[in-house]
């Protein structure tokens, strides 16, 4: 992504959800950067894949972050972490409000609201005093796209946590990244004719005239961890996909 520096060397970085897309392309930024970096996933070929890519001083641990007790387990193991980030997914919780069902919408709430709310409460006692905190939420919170009530109300949800846990949890440091659409293995779940075509329109609309790269996620995730004087924020990192036009 850059030129390696040593910014972080010395220093545990946990990528919760590191085996692709923007949580790979951001253990990838830290590790180029001298940070010891432990990713997680479910599946063991991915993680020992992605390992072999980022290179340096990277490991994989094979986690489910939907099991709390797993979790705890983890952290206990993994001792004092200086920044934690997570990109756990879920996809679960989208379309027309009058058809959304709503056990598929608790099911996008157990695969992204919980585990990022478990993986935070899991880590805080391992987490360094004035350490930082990197969620992903996604523009979807905000953007009023029709057909996304259900993924508006859990990642709105966890923007709507950061402002006040970056008060309670201070000198931590809590701030989220708000993606537009990123193109990474999330969308493989869409036949790619069609993926295409929606990602050649919105490029067409999109200010920044393309989609985003997991790395733009990462050089904003990066920021947030490097910039002690950051905390509280809630990051749109999306090429301008979402600014109001007034049309
Ligand atoms: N791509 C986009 O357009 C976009 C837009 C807005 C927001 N986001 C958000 O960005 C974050 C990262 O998404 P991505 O696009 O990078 O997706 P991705 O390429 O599918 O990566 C998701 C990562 O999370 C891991 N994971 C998923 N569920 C997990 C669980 N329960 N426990 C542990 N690891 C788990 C996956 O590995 P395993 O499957 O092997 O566990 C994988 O490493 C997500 O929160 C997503 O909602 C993405």
């Amino acid at each position: 992504m850059s030129t390696a520096s040593n910014l972080f060397a010395g220093q545990h970085v946990v990528v919760m959800g590191g085996s692709s897309g923007i949580g790979e392309a951001t253990a990838t930024a830290f590790a180029a950067d001298g940070a010891e970096v432990v990713i997680t996933g479910r599946d063991r070929e991915k993680l020992d894949a992605a390992v072999a890519r980022i290179g340096g001083k990277t490991s994989g641990a094979r986690l489910d972050a939907t099991d709390p007790a797993a979790l705890a387990a983890f952290f206990t193991e993994a001792g004092t972490v200086d920044h934690l980030v997570v990109a756990v997914s879920g996809a679960a919780g989208s379309g027309p409000f009058a058809q959304l069902d709503l056990a598929d919408l608790a099911h996008g709430f157990d695969a992204k609201f919980w585990p990022q709310v478990r993986v935070l409460q899991a880590a805080l006692p391992h987490l360094r005093k004035d350490g930082s905190v990197t969620l992903i939420t996604a523009a979807s919170a905000r953007a009023a796209f029709p057909g996304t009530a259900g993924l508006a109300a859990i990642n709105g949800a966890l923007e709507a946590m950061v402002p006040p846990l970056a008060v309670e949890l201070a000198p931590l440091r809590i701030n989220a990244v708000s993606p537009g659409v990123i193109d990474t293995p999330w969308w493989d779940r869409v036949p790619t004719e069609q993926r295409t075509a929606l990602f050649d329109g919105l490029a067409a609309t999109t200010p920044a005239g393309r989609v985003g790269r997991p790395e733009d996620v990462a050089r904003a995730i990066h920021m947030f961890a490097a910039n002690t004087f950051v905390t509280g924020v809630v990051l749109d990192c999306t090429g301008g996909a979402n600014l109001p036009t007034g049309r």
